[in-house]
């Protein structure tokens, strides 16, 4: 229930409580809006019934762009205005690495992109697998680059480089060589490329933005995403070696995204609304019990019983089956999830 034309949206703010949204499977799906979505902003930009608005922040494992770019398109999508500052995304928390790794390996998405997300980050030297394969073709039998990605590639001699982590900042669009590329590096001597350890223990660290193992995109089903390429990396390396090998995942459900979350959140109520204060509640509206409501339920014990889980049927959770993680509330859409959260605050 909105308010009528006439009413104008309300201006005072909430302080008692605030939301986290996901977005695929919650607000876009398949890169289009999921319809209830525009009309939940609206209503929490104040057109409802209690006459205020609610501040919100947006999580999610999603990734491949800088923070600013989504929020560009996020802005256009919803039709209200998305800040940065109200904004986390998978590789959002890969920031605070800059100062640990120099030389590092950044793996996925489109083209350039996450070069030039990580380089936005502060790390000073970033590779990619194009630049890999460009200096040595062999690198990859099955694998050529495009002209754009030859023109983009960077030959260096990497006998004399050390790299120090991987990072997969989105998913990948050539399994096979980014893998190839990955066990070569797990492989080698302390990341010198083209060396073979003889322990197979002194590879660098690999970090992934999240741990997906599927997503809700256009298909009618879930699609393979980030944790299933993790899965068959571990694998790989187990068939390969013999050993066993722990990778690292940022993202939902990790507890150090929830309290970025919580900072963000804090920061971002202060800085638009002048609000000093932590909220009584956090609605996280979100469709992957895996990542969703497995992670808010866990902070929710470690944030004093602050963080509610509200999972909706647009995504990953389908209706009919038990969610792995039992959500405080299910609800079909995301309007329903906002108009829950609102019904019990009054
Ligand atoms: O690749 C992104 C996907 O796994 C999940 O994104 O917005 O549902 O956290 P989101
Ligand atoms: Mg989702």
């Amino acid at each position: 229930r909105s308010s009528s034309p006439e009413t104008p949206p309300a201006t005072t703010v909430t302080d008692k409580y605030a939301y986290a949204f996901d977005i695929d499977g919650v607000l876009i799906r398949g890169g289009k809006v999921i319809p209830e979505a525009i009309e939940a902003m609206k209503m929490l930009n104040g057109e409802n019934e209690y006459g205020i608005k609610v501040p919100y922040i947006f999580v999610t494992n999603g990734g491949g762009k800088t923070e600013a770019e989504r929020c560009m398109q996020l802005s256009k999508q919803l039709e209200i205005e998305v800040s940065p500052g109200q904004f986390i995304c998978g590789h959002t928390p890969m920031r605070e690495m800059a100062s640990k790794y120099h030389t590092v390996l950044v793996v996925g998405g489109e083209g350039e992109k996450c070069r030039h997300v990580a380089e936005g980050y502060g790390f000073k030297d970033v590779i990619t697998p194009g630049d890999i394969i460009k200096t040595n073709e062999d690198t990859t039998p099955f694998r050529s680059l495009t002209p754009e990605e030859y023109a983009n590639s960077k030959v260096r001699d990497f006998s004399t480089t050390i790299i120090e982590a991987i990072f997969v900042f989105a998913d990948s669009r050539d399994w096979a060589s980014d893998q190839q590329i990955i066990l070569d590096l797990l492989m080698s001597k302390g990341g010198r490329l083209g060396t073979r350890s003889e322990t197979f223990d002194e590879g660098p660290p690999v970090y992934f933005s999240h741990n997906d193992v599927v997503w809700s995109t256009s298909h009618d089903l879930t699609r393979i995403g980030m944790g299933a390429l993790r899965v068959s990396l571990e694998a790989m390396f187990k068939a390969v070696t013999g050993k066993e090998i722990k990778t690292n995942a940022f993202g939902k459900p990790q507890m150090g995204t929830f309290q970025f979350a919580t900072r963000l959140l804090q920061q971002w109520r202060k800085d638009t609304h002048g609000i000093d204060q932590p909220p009584d509640t956090v609605y996280f509206v979100g469709d992957t019990p895996e990542s969703d409501v497995r992670g808010t339920n866990e902070f929710n014990k470690q944030a004093e019983n602050t963080w509610y889980s509200i999972l909706v049927r647009t995504g990953v959770y389908q209706e009919g089956t038990e969610p792995k993680y039992p959500p405080k509330a299910t609800v079909d859409n995301v309007l329903e999830a906002v108009k829950h959260g609102m019904e019990r605050e009054y």
